[in-house]
């Protein structure tokens, strides 16, 4: 019999023996439960950052996190039961497009969402900031909305994979965090125990995202989907360019306000591309299959954005954010013009917008900060556009700070540029 105790699994880590799912379930257990000492869990953390899992003890370490708190019972709900996942990007409002946009084509959307850390936003600080939305919805009352609405949306509860929070705090401070095999658990793990069956996940690419190389993206994306197949999920990767800010808004309110404006057929680009993309495939993907015409009608024609009315009305929040622009708005807006020839622009540094973000107060460095919802960046051009002397390139709403160097983000070159492709892979 495998002995258990934490010295004995820390070493089979550490000499790069293969851990069964027994030990494996050891450490989550441990995580959630407090049985062994932080130290025993950073060691082991360390030890795996060096001596990476297999697809196989990842598929073990992923089911016993979901195992490791309750699971949310979505029985009785339409099927498919879907859930949406990016790995984070600078300007990323996808969710509050496409969880609508899909309810409205009758699948059911059930969703735990995070906040930000760094330069990468979260959906929950998002829609936080809009008036009265409700972010702290209970399982019983996830399943309920979901099964009236089609859709339901709530913070991370500890209650969920709570060997995740655990480990995921340890990793943060031990330096462990970028580690294919331990990034893939930690993502599975809460999908597993939020009740999907199938996740579709955008894996960002580029300067604004975690992943900073188009090989390390796709490897994650192939790590996705073998340890989501080995622990019975069904995952859809798309791996999407994220060097330039996504879209034109990033900042919590003004990417709301940017999201509604696509729900209402407002507002074309790369976001709409993804958007569109990324519903068409997923409605392939479960077997609802529909246009891309029949797609963008529905956001030209009411439906996504009727659905979003519902959805924003069930969980409390302030409709007339619908109807007006006006609301949670940042006292000061800047502009920063093109002071050099005419040209073409080359890049935006996605990167570099984020941390413009997080230094307005609009994102947090460490998680106990707190953020300014109205404060952030417009980006006005995108890779391949023409610019002018003098002409507007970024809008940067502010609470009084200074504003922080942006305009070095860009480049402008004398050749014309050819975008990159925003799908990837
Ligand atoms: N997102 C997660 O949920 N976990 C990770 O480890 C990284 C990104």
């Amino acid at each position: 019999m495998v002995a258990m105790d934490a010295v004995t699994v820390i070493s089979h880590r550490r000499d790069g023996l293969v851990q069964s799912a027994a030990e494996l379930r050891a450490v989550a257990e441990a995580a959630a439960h407090g049985t062994w000492t932080d130290d025993q869990l950073a060691a082991w953390l360390m030890a795996a950052y060096l001596r990476p899992l297999t697809l196989d003890e990842t598929a073990d370490l992923t089911l016993a996190m979901a195992a490791s708190g309750k699971r949310l019972d979505l029985t009785g709900l339409p099927k498919p039961w879907l859930d949406k996942h990016s790995t984070g990007g600078v300007g990323d409002k996808t969710t509050l497009v496409l969880l609508p946009l899909l309810a409205s084509f009758g699948l059911t959307m059930v969703k735990m969402s995070g906040r930000g850390l760094g330069i990468t936003g979260g959906t929950i600080d998002k829609l936080e900031s809009v008036p009265g939305f409700r972010i702290d919805l209970t399982p019983a009352e996830m399943v309920a909305q979901a099964s009236r609405i089609g859709l339901a949306l709530t913070g991370q509860t500890p209650r969920l994979a709570p060997a995740d929070g655990k480990l995921y705090a340890l990793r943060d401070v031990t330096a462990t965090v970028g580690s294919i095999p331990l990034i893939t658990s930690s993502i599975l793990s809460k999908k597993i125990a939020g009740g999907a069956e199938t996740v579709v996940i955008d894996v960002k690419c580029g300067s604004g995202a975690f992943m900073r190389d188009l090989s390390s993206a796709k490897e994650l994306a192939h790590w996705l989907t073998e340890v989501g197949r080995r622990a019975g999920l069904r995952v859809a990767t798309h791996v999407t360019d994220m060097d330039q800010p996504l879209g034109r808004c990033a900042g919590n309110a003004l990417e709301v306000r940017e999201a509604l404006a696509v729900l209402a057929g407002r507002e074309q680009g790369r976001f709409t591309e993804l958007c569109v993309h990324l519903a068409v495939s997923t409605l392939a993907e479960v077997g609802r299959p529909a246009s891309e015409a029949e797609v963008r009608q529905a956001l030209v024609g009411g439906t996504a954005l009727a659905k979003a009315k519902e959805w924003f009305a069930a969980q409390g929040a302030d409709i007339s954010v619908f109807e007006s622009e006006n609301w949670c708005i940042a006292p000061h807006v800047h502009e920063v013009s093109w002071p050099g020839e005419p040209g073409w622009v080359k890049r935006v540094d996605a990167g570099q917008v984020g941390h413009a973000v997080v230094h307005l107060g609009g994102g947090r460095e460490k998680k106990t900060d707190t953020i300014d919802p109205s404060v952030g960046v417009e980006t006005l051009v995108a890779v391949g556009d023409k610019v002018e002397p003098g002409q507007t390139l970024f809008r940067v709403h502010t609470a009084g700070q200074d504003v922080p160097d942006i305009l070095s983000a860009v480049q402008v070159v004398t050749e014309q540029i050819v975008p990159c492709s925003l799908f990837l892979g």
